[in-house]
């Protein structure tokens, strides 16, 4: 079958030609991007086929212990194929995959950042990699050194005074973080009833704050894109147990009132949680625990480089103020005379809410995380912050103009936009986002924060060249003149790959996630 960028539906029917299909060229002469019309593994193959035939091991018949009736003599319908044709089914697949390795990837706000290759190394060492979690505190050593470094490094960039490593990611960090408020909370005789989020918050605040059984109450953001002390005060009273804050904030500003809205909150006895999920724009020149937070949550994956959770295991280390660390969850690394040790026991630390997990956290993550702050430095780590803030300064000055800036507030490390310059068009943010892909670029976040209607939020990150930064940039532009002259052809994208636009709320509304003979792939 022939897919050309003339006829965007692509391929798709069962029962096509199993054999590879060509390249070719689409109507605009492009070539496409993607060399395969991929059958499914059940749609391969023949019957007989098999990957490896090993002669029986002498003696190796092992006679079963269960009831006839529960013994299958082989399983219909499983696909029969060679080594060959399985091994080419997945590295076909594995092409049609964007990721950090393949391009420029400006998800904002999700930030998928390059993951620097020593790291991980440095993470597939043996005697990392391979370390069983029962392994005696003795013979462990090294990993355990790790783990108390990686804490204390975390704890002095936040400027707070313990770090718990379990949390498996950002989200599970506001879950731990709510978890120690709610504790302190009751420890002083009221877990209090709310909490407060600001609008422009990330929507694992809300589910965080509504798993440790709390009412959320939102707070409006002002013009300029921040929040505004008298907001808070007006909000604030003594059944609210804490206000969780972005700094800087989900349209990528700076919330400036945080001192004065620190101490509006801890007047009337609150907490300030924060979410630190964009660290990366304040390292080395700003510390939470400096602007009156009492506990906030890293991501690794967006400050140190590490894999985010749907590429791997994430992690979500939580910082506290003293305060709130006897509650923080076990395990905990402690230093002692003899070596490094780790307390299990509750009886050492009354006060703790507990394990939030098996172990001990991603371990693997906790390398990955200690070689970036290791390999960068102090200085590394300033200029890692810095150069996040320019790049995406960068972006913002060159596409200002073309796309509509909402809040033109100054950027620190990621920039919205939104499509109220394309409305005469009728080209919408996700028309936009559906084009990058034909000119080779993942999309940036779309329709997030919920404050700005069709946002576009971008951000490059520190590792990005000025290169790839202006070839998204040009395309960007190129998109938006396309839509003043053509304004069909962006709504038709993507043209290039094999699957064309999907019906995003039928594939969740309705998703057929099971492979039946002779079913029709639409
Ligand atoms: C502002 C913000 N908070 C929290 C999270 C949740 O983090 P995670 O995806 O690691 O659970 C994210 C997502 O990366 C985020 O952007």
């Amino acid at each position: 079958m022939e897919i050309s960028a003339a006829s965007p539906q692509g391929g798709g029917a069962a029962g096509r030609d199993p054999v590879s299909n060509p390249v070719t060229p689409g109507a605009g002469g492009a070539v496409r991007g993607i060399a395969y019309e991929e059958p499914l593994l059940f749609e391969h193959g023949s019957r007989g086929r098999c990957g490896v035939a090993l002669p029986p091991a002498p003696g190796a018949e092992v006679a079963s212990d269960l009831p006839a009736a529960l013994v299958r003599e082989g399983v219909e319908g499983m696909p029969e194929l060679s080594e060959l044709e399985v091994v080419r089914h997945f590295t076909r697949l594995s092409a049609w995959n964007h990721g950090i390795d393949t391009g420029f990837y400006p998800l904002g706000s999700c930030t998928m950042k390059y993951n620097p290759k020593s790291s991980e190394a440095l993470a597939r060492l043996p005697g990392f990699a391979a370390l069983h979690p029962l392994t005696p505190p003795e013979l462990a050593q090294g990993a355990l050194e790790l783990m108390y470094q990686l804490e204390r490094a975390l704890t002095e960039i936040a400027g707070m005074d313990a770090t718990t490593l379990t949390p498996a990611a950002g989200a599970q960090g506001e879950l731990c973080g709510l978890m120690l408020i709610r504790a302190w909370h009751q420890a002083h005789g009221n877990p209090r009833k709310k909490v407060l989020i600001p609008d422009t918050a990330h929507g694992t605040n809300p589910a965080s704050a509504a798993l440790n059984g709390y009412t959320c109450v939102q707070l409006a953001s002002g013009p300029d894109g921040r929040l505004h002390p008298e907001t808070v005060a007006a909000a604030m009273d003594e059944d609210v147990a804490a206000i969780m804050i972005t700094n800087p904030n989900t349209l990528g500003i700076f919330e400036s009132h945080i001192a004065e809205i620190a101490a509006i909150v801890h007047g009337k006895g609150g907490l300030v949680y924060g979410d630190g999920a964009n660290m990366n724009a304040l390292l080395g020149v700003a510390r939470p625990g400096d602007m009156g937070f009492d506990v906030i949550q890293y991501n690794l994956h967006k400050t140190f480089a590490t894999p985010h959770g749907g590429g791997g295991p994430g992690s979500g280390p939580v910082a506290v103020k003293a305060t709130l660390a006897p509650f923080l969850p076990l395990p905990v690394v402690v230093k002692e005379a003899s070596g490094y040790r780790l307390v299990t026991d509750p009886a050492e630390r009354p006060s703790t809410v507990g394990k939030l997990r098996e172990w001990w956290g991603n371990f693997g993550m906790f390398v990955r995380a200690w070689a970036c702050i290791r390999e960068y430095g102090p200085e590394g780590l300033k200029a890692t912050g810095e150069l996040a803030v320019l790049n995406a300064n960068y972006a913002r000055a060159r596409l200002q103009g073309t796309y509509n800036l909402p809040y033109p507030t100054d950027s620190l490390h990621e920039v919205v936009f939104d499509d109220r310059g394309l409305k005469a068009t009728g080209v919408t943010t996700m028309d936009v986002a559906k084009r990058l892909i034909d000119h080779g670029f993942h999309p940036p976040t779309i329709y997030f924060p919920l404050v700005v209607h069709g946002a576009l939020m971008i951000e490059p990150t520190e590792t990005e060249s000025k290169e790839a930064i202006d070839a998204f940039v040009d395309a960007m532009k190129a998109i938006a003149e396309e839509a003043a002259v053509d304004p069909e052809a962006v709504k038709a994208a993507p043209v290039k790959p094999v699957r064309a636009r999907l019906d995003e709320t039928r594939a969740a509304r309705k998703p057929v996630l099971r492979w039946t003979p002779g079913m029709k792939v639409e």
